[in-house]
Order: C-alpha cells, then structure tokens, then sequence
C-alpha cells in the first residue's frame, strides 16, 4: 500500500502541489456556483473528523466537502472519546485506519497528530494546532489569488501580518518560504512567533522581514492579515494581552498604508474593537467572506488530491 499523504504542516506539500490544489479549487468553486454538488470520487467513503478544540467554520466546510465529494462524514470531539482517556495514540490511529479514509483532526499540540500519522494508514489533515494552521492559509492564498491576479501572481504580492505570533503566522512563515512572496511582520514583544519555524523561513526567504512598527509593516502591503489577540488556549491570558497587544489593531488609518487595492484578511473568529475594526471587516477591502467560503474549496480539493479516488 502507498504511503498517505497527510497535510501537517504547510510544508507537507511542494510548490507546484500548493499551485495544482489552489487552480484545482477554483475549478471546484466554478463548478459548485453552477449548480454541481455532487461529486463521486469519495465513492461513499468515511472521513472521520475529530475536535479537541471549538469550531465553525473548519467543522462545517469539512463536513460540506466530505459530503460534495460522496463521501461520509464522521464527527467526535476528542473529549467523547477514548484517546482522552488515555488509549496510546498508536492503537487509535491504527484502529481509524481500519474504518475511514482519511483523519481531519483539530488538537492542541502538534506533536501528537505527527504520532497520530506515524501509525495512520490513511491521510491525516490538520484542521488547527498550537502550531500550524495550514488548511486556513491554502484558503487564504485563494482568497488573495482571487483579488491580486491569479495564482502565479502570489509571489509578487507583499503581504503583511499585524499581531500575534501563533499559529496563522507560523503558517504565513511556511508558506512564504515555499512561494517566495515578501512578508512583512509586526508582533508586540514577547509575540514572535516560533524561533525554528522563523529562523528556517527567512534562511528560505530574504524577503521575510521584521518590522519595528505595524505601519512599517502595512506601508505598500496587498494583502494585511491579522488573528485574534488571544488565540484558543490562551483565554486566560486575555488582559494582559489586550494591554501587550495595545497599537496592533488593523484600522482604517492603517488600512491607508497598504498599496492602492489592497485586501484584508482574518481567519475568523475576530473580535471587533480589538485586533480589526469593524469599519475594515465590512470595508470593501476585507475579503473575510469569500476567505471564509474559500476553506470549503480548499479542503474539497486537497481531500481529493490525498485521498485518491477507487
Ligand atoms: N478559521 C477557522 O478555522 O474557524 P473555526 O475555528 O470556526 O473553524
Ligand atoms: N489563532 C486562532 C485561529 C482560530 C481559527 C486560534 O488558534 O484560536
């Protein structure tokens, strides 16, 4: 049997992947906006999907996608099952592979999807660590291709991050490293993100750069991208964070810097007031909408590519 192919890290795919899965979306968007919803090439296979952590958009997309491509989607959170109870990640995996085609999984730490996978022989797909969130950015390099002239257009783009240094940064790192698009960075201190993912970005990419100002930053930027202050986890540092994270709201002001059509994106959920306006959400730059649809396009095409039809 072949090796599966999992989506754990952004890395997991080549350039030209990343490029196949993002034309192979856009086709799947065309042909869904005229009426095809039915796909067979999961030909009624199961694709589990299992939650530690809350959802909307990464659970509903999914279970959308698995069910357009005639499959069968299967659903837990992490917490009704026996792997919290302390069933060794290797019997699990082992056990899932018995049943279903493919393990979307949102957890917590990275570390144990990696173990998930060793033992899987089905492809496991990362729908949100500490560390990564992968299936978010594919979304959002459509979302930017969409507005900024095409999929080969994307490493001529600028983009630029304001905020935190979690999970979406490391994978914006990730994916400027493989396309090659300039990112400029702006963090409060003490928020950078991870120091290998970083270090092995800008080592990959000259045109990663740090910035001393979020206007520095945002200044002839296309694409201005921001998350929440305090991601999923990290609740309980929400004060002190609102007080680190002071100036590093994307607002209009800001939004002025960018280069003339530029657009603004936000994984969501967002929290209007703090790390974006609402005045940008509903400008006619924010993309939010169609970045949020673009996850369901994203994950039908990538579902189809590491699941290979019957
Ligand atoms: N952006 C995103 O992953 O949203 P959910 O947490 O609602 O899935
Ligand atoms: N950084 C956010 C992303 C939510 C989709 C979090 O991890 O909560």
């Amino acid at each position: 049997m072949p090796e599966p192919r999992h989506f754990i890290t952004f890395r997991d795919m080549s350039l030209d992947e990343h490029k196949l899965l993002l034309r192979r979306s856009a086709e799947l968007k065309a042909e869904r906006a005229a009426g095809n919803y039915r796909l067979d090439h999961l030909g009624g296979r199961p694709v589990i999907m299992m939650f530690s952590k809350n959802s909307t958009r990464t659970r509903v997309s999914f279970e959308c996608a698995i069910n357009e491509l005639g499959g069968h989607a299967i659903v837990i959170n992490m917490g009704d099952s026996q792997w919290t109870r302390g069933e060794p990640l290797s019997h699990t995996s082992r056990v899932l592979s018995r049943y279903v085609s493919g393990i979307v999984i949102r957890h917590t730490k990275e570390a144990e999807l990696v173990e998930l996978a060793k033992w899987s022989s089905v492809p496991v797909v990362n729908a949100l660590t500490d560390e990564r969130h992968p299936c978010q950015v594919l979304g959002d390099l459509l979302t930017a291709a969409e507005r900024l002239g095409g999929v080969d257009a994307l490493a001529s783009r600028t983009f630029c991050w304001i905020g935190d240094g979690a999970n979406m940064l490391n994978t914006w790192l990730e994916a400027a490293a493989i396309f090659g698009f300039p990112l400029k960075l702006a963090c409060p201190e003490g928020y950078l993100p991870d120091r290998a993912i970083l270090d092995r970005a800008i080592s990959e990419n000259s045109r990663i750069r740090i910035c001393k100002t979020v206007s520095e930053a945002a200044e002839g930027a296309d694409v201005v991208t921001t998350d929440v202050f305090a991601s999923m986890g990290f609740e309980a540092e929400k004060e002190k964070r609102l007080k680190d994270f002071k100036g590093f709201r994307v607002d209009s002001a800001l939004m002025g810097l960018a280069a003339p059509g530029a657009v603004f994106l936000h994984c969501l959920p967002a929290h209007p007031g703090e790390e974006v306006t609402d005045e940008v959400i509903e400008s006619p730059a924010s993309a939010v909408w169609d970045e949020a649809e673009n996850r369901l396009h994203v994950q039908k095409a990538l579902l189809e590519y590491v699941i290979p039809a019957l």
